[in-house]
């Protein structure tokens, strides 16, 4: 695995002494440009072969190093990122016998960019609290892509204090990282967003799958439509791969009903009407079970698309 990272300006910062944890698709390359833009970054995986592989490819960038335990990398680090799957990961990695919160120093603050709930946020933030500690949720949008080239946008849960610190050192993979509210509140915008996905990738579809339908070169209407009123990320990012029926990339459909899940249950809570969310959640089922798991979440259009790809 590399970062495949791409180069970016970063804005001057004091270097900062800093712990990673989980070096997946997301978090390889955002650690990356952590210690590109200059900071002594200690990452830990739990799969040791990515840490290796990680500090040989950015050794060159200053002091990287591997730990073999989320609580060794917390050591001495004023800022503590984490990026993993789901609740579950989240909570070990923090809160297990050798997680990051038993290593981490009186004040220091814990990021998570893990799409997972309010509730664990919330959770997680109270518990840094008792223990002198500060937590912001901090999930982010943008794809594998945007880790790479350092642009992702990160929605930021907490207290002022503990945002205005971590906002400068987030920004060397970011080119936006707003606090939104209170703890739990990034988790919300991120549900937000995803909501915005799942009608605009199912309404996309439909679209695709018409003009396709009625004949029409598609790749020109998107190119045309796509100047116009209907433009969207997706149509911009997606639409012509939808067309060719490629799906082997991007963000897995898996991840999605991992966010939708949350998405749903959220609104069960606060009594939110999301009658289109629930359906595509129940149309990404459908994908998952004719063998689309990893997909890209735009493969929702194999639903209403003949077998065999153009
Ligand atoms: N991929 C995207 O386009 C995208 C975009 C926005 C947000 N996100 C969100 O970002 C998060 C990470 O996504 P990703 O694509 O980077 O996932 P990924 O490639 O599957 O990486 C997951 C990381 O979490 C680690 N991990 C999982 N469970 C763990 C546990 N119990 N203890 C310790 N480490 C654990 C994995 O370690 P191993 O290497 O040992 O498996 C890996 O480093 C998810 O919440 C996802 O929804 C992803």
């Amino acid at each position: 695995m590399t970062a495949g990272i791409e180069a970016r300006e970063y804005t001057s910062v004091a270097p900062h002494r800093v712990a990673f944890l989980g070096l997946g698709v997301m978090g390889y390359p955002m650690a990356g440009h952590l210690a590109r833009a200059g900071h002594a970054v200690t990452v830990y995986n739990r799969t040791a072969s990515k840490s290796e592989a990680w500090c040989a490819e950015f050794a060159g960038a200053g002091a990287v190093k591997q730990a073999e335990t989320p609580q060794a990398a917390a050591q001495g680090a004023a800022l503590v990122f984490c990026c993993v799957g789901n609740d579950d990961d989240l909570r070990s990695v923090a809160l297990g016998a050798d997680g990051a919160f038993a290593g981490m120093r009186p004040g220091a603050i814990f990021v998570d960019h893990t799409t997972a709930s309010a509730e664990v946020a919330r959770e997680l933030y109270a518990t840094a609290r008792e223990r002198g500690l500060q937590f912001v949720d901090a999930p982010v949008s943008g794809g594998q892509a945007g880790a790479q080239k350092g642009v992702l946008t990160v929605m930021c849960g907490g207290d002022a204090a503990a945002f205005d610190a971590m906002q400068p050192v987030a920004m060397a993979y970011a080119r936006a990282c707003t606090r939104i509210g209170a703890s739990g509140s990034g988790q919300l915008a991120k549900m937000v967003n995803q909501t915005c996905i799942a009608g605009m990738v199912q309404g996309l579809s439909e679209a695709i799958a018409f003009g396709q339908q009625a004949g029409l070169d598609m790749p020109l209407v998107l190119d045309v439509i796509g100047k116009g009123a209907a433009q969207s990320w997706q149509m911009d990012n997606r639409g012509r791969t939808m067309v060719e029926g490629r799906f082997d990339f991007g963000f897995a459909v898996d991840w999605m009903r991992k966010d939708l899940g949350l998405v749903l249950a959220e609104a069960r809570r606060n009594g939110a009407l999301l009658p289109v969310t629930a359906l595509v959640d129940q149309f990404y089922a459908e994908v998952q079970r004719s063998g689309g798991r990893r997909w890209d979440t735009s493969s929702l259009i194999t639903r209403l698309t003949p077998d065999e790809p153009r």
